[in-house]
């Protein structure tokens, strides 16, 4: 099912807001507590398609879900090491990239196993040959379709420790290694090009396991066992970005935005956008924290005018599925707006590239791509309008409906949809504020 929504131009987005819970934490919550032994309590797990796949594939495997109501779960898991309940099979992950490039570092390390991981039409578009690398390297036999796409199949074995530089700077990569290495002998380091998020090394700090960390290089030891004394899921930044970015870009706006995370490896956004200009109040994790816990807390945003800015390299992967919206920012900015480094784009639910690139052309912006990114040209004027194919992208989709608010004739999103994905109340709340 495809539905078209319009969004048109808006008054003023006002009042507070709560974002939905974090997408990224919540695979990591399902994930690690199916490896523990003793049930572990998951308050405000995501719901959206992504999140439940993830739910259903730890059912599948022999972990018991309970539903305790409002978005609470309580999670027995089978434990770190085989025998899991399913040896064999396949495992769907729909939609969910996290997912197909997590789960693969638990299944490598179980000997006795072997299953295929594949999905919707738009994950058997997206690499795994990133985690195939190093998973071989350890041990694990793996294939994947023509080398490097789904459907995915991984057979589990003893892994050995190997030691990993990531050729691109990916948390999802990263984890993969990681998650490896607690079953694989001896120990495992990863070395990762620049920062990006950092939840499964809080995860792993929280869960008592050998893990260590100097400055890019993490070193991991296999263990028995994982304990996590219980998860509280913090709103999502990258679901919030969208309703920050309608806040800073629709005249008159101020929004606060409560519970979000705020760690220093989700909020590149932020910092791109007050460097723009944007009024942004808020208590920020600083970086290098090398913390356990994940940072909560609100934000104050405000409209204001916009100047452009140059994205840089290393800052891509502290935005890396917000930058889309920096496009949007830039069309509606004064001057020329660069983001650099960010091939991995192409990569995403669908080429980002391509499709913020004609996507707001469509709306009337000046904008091209790049081999590793775009450059945006403004004049401090709102977009025109028009039509935006979301492409099955919940994150396309969002960025239509917000520039829909701060165009000057509306914007009809094809394919609002795709936005249950990560954020299935996403136009309720985000007319709420209006
Ligand atoms: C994620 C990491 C990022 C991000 C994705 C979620 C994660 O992907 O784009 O939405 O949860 O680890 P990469 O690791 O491919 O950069």
């Amino acid at each position: 099912m495809t539905r078209t929504a319009r969004f048109d131009p808006a008054g003023p987005l006002r009042g507070e807001y709560t974002p939905p819970a974090d997408k990224s934490i919540s695979h990591r919550a399902a994930l690690f507590a199916a490896m523990c032994d003793e049930p572990v309590t998951v308050r405000n797990y995501l719901d959206s398609e992504d999140t439940a796949s993830t739910l259903n594939a730890v059912q599948a495997l022999g972990a018991g879900i309970e539903d305790e109501g409002q978005n609470c779960f309580v999670i027995r898991g089978v434990g770190l090491h085989a025998p899991l309940e399913a040896t064999e099979g396949l495992l769907n992950v729909g939609n969910a990239g996290t997912l197909m490039r997590l789960l693969p570092g638990w299944l490598a390390g179980q000997p006795g196993g072997v299953w295929t991981l594949d999905g919707d039409e738009s994950i058997r578009r997206r690499p795994v040959d990133r985690v195939a690398e190093p998973l071989r390297l350890m041990g694990a036999e793996v294939n994947a379709r023509d080398g490097r796409f789904p459907p995915f199949t991984v057979r589990g074995a003893q892994l050995d420790g190997i030691e990993y530089e990531l050729p691109v700077a990916s948390a999802q990569v990263k984890s993969c290694v990681l998650i490896a290495g607690m079953t694989a002998s001896g120990s495992t380091a990863v070395i990762e090009p620049s920062p990006s998020r950092d939840h499964t090394e809080r995860f792993l700090r929280g869960a008592r396991v050998p893990f260590e960390q100097d400055g890019p290089r993490m070193t991991i030891a296999s263990v028995d066992e994982l304990e996590i004394d219980g998860v509280l899921v913090p709103g999502d930044p990258s679901s919030a970005a969208f309703i920050v970015a309608a806040a800073i870009l629709v005249r008159g706006s101020r929004v606060v935005v409560k519970d979000v995370g705020l760690n220093w490896t989700r909020t590149g956004l932020l910092r791109i956008a007050e460097r723009m200009g944007a009024v942004i109040v808020g208590d920020l994790e600083p970086p290098g924290t090398q913390a356990t816990d994940e940072p909560i807390g609100e934000l104050d945003v405000a409209n204001g005018p916009l100047e452009g800015t140059v994205v840089e390299p290393d800052e891509v992967p502290l935005a890396i599925d917000e930058l889309t919206l920096v496009a949007l920012l830039g069309a509606h900015a004064d001057g020329e707006t660069v983001v650099r480094g960010a091939e991995e784009l192409r990569l995403k639910e669908s080429d980002r590239i391509a499709g913020v690139v004609e996507g707001l052309r469509g709306l009337g912006a000046d904008i091209e791509a790049t081999e590793d990114g775009f450059v945006v040209r403004g004049d401090g004027s709102p977009l025109a309008g028009g039509t935006i194919e979301a492409r099955g992208d919940h994150r396309m989709a969002m960025l239509g409906a917000v520039a829909g608010l701060a165009s000057e004739e509306g914007v009809e999103v094809v394919g609002m949809d795709a936005a249950a994905v990560s954020y299935p109340g996403f136009e309720r709340d985000l007319r709420a504020l209006v």
